[in-house]
């Protein structure tokens, strides 16, 4: 298997890739190209393929390392316990199936609410809205990090901040807040939170255990710095967040049938544009996971 790797035009990272096929058994060179191209491109979208079967997905994204059980975390229709299938189909009732697709999401990174965040993320795009539906907006923040003044990195280095399943709506409304709850709950009572709620230790410089590249770690989750006064903090943060989602840093990804798009979650944060929830918009994601950070081996923090 030859891949033929081209930058994205006009964006400021990521590249196309074609000849890749995923319904394939990854060999280890192959695992070692993808992660070379994705260590120089943060983010490949891989286009052209055969659509793997869910089987063959999960043992395409498992080449690269520990899944994720995603699917067992959110779906109770996720077929398989890796594979977080995101949907907009509704049953008979007319209640969305699974987690939504359709719906917002602030700047995030995969999982980073666990003791062990997402390293790589797998998205694919099984069924869209008849314009595509709504672009998944992706921000490099390891050139976030690199773009810092050295005083900066000096500030921040070695804190800690503290990430919260309940911090990811601190960019919404009030009002969005509270029907997103509400609709999650009244989706599935079973519901839980993955993690059960409690917050987790990740560092605000964030060094690739591969590359050794540092990423500003930060998203919508943090919902603190660990030792800071938290009205210090917020401020920070907002600061921190609005020069890492600066439209310099930024790539808008128009989602085409079958695309998948492998993206570092260690270097990148993304958000999701909404879309028309009246029509089917369905995404299956695998994430690998990052072994430990230093800070996550002591477990959730309580307070
Ligand atoms: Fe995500």
């Amino acid at each position: 298997m030859s891949i033929k790797v081209s930058q994205l035009p006009g964006a400021p990272f990521g590249a196309t890739v074609e000849g890749l096929e995923p319904a394939e058994t990854p060999t280890e060179e192959i695992v070692a190209e993808v992660r070379a191209e994705l260590a120089e491109h943060v983010l490949l979208v891989v286009r052209g393929h055969r659509p793997p079967t869910n089987a063959e997905l999960v043992r395409f994204a498992g080449g690269f390392g520990p899944l994720f059980d995603g699917g067992e975390l959110f779906g109770i229709t996720s077929p398989t316990k890796e594979i977080l299938r995101l949907t907009s189909e509704r049953n008979e009732l007319g209640v969305e199936t699974g987690p939504s697709a359709v719906t917002p999401l602030p700047w995030h990174t995969d999982y980073s609410y666990l003791p062990c965040a997402a390293r790589e993320t797998f998205l694919e795009a099984v069924q869209l809205p008849a314009d595509g539906g709504g672009s998944t907006w992706f921000a490099d923040v390891y050139d976030a990090w690199e773009s810092l003044a050295q005083t900066i990195h000096d500030r921040l280095d070695g804190l800690v901040g503290i990430h919260s399943i309940k911090g990811s709506g601190r960019h919404l409304s009030r009002d969005e807040r509270r029907a997103a709850r509400a609709g999650r709950d009244y989706k599935n009572p079973d519901f839980s939170y993955p993690g059960g709620r409690v917050p987790v230790r990740h560092p605000l410089a964030h060094r690739h255990p591969d590359t050794g590249r540092i990423a500003l770690y930060v998203n919508s989750l943090v919902a603190e710095i660990e030792g800071w006064d938290p009205d210090d903090a917020d401020g920070l943060l907002e600061d921190l967040m609005v020069h890492a989602t600066d439209e310099g840093r930024v790539y808008g990804h128009a989602w085409e049938v079958g695309d998948l798009v492998i993206f570092d979650d260690i270097g990148t944060i993304h958000r999701r544009d909404p879309s028309d929830p009246e029509q089917i918009r369905t995404m299956r994601q695998l994430s690998t996971m990052l072994a430990d950070d230093g800070l996550s081996t002591t477990g959730p923090v309580t307070a």
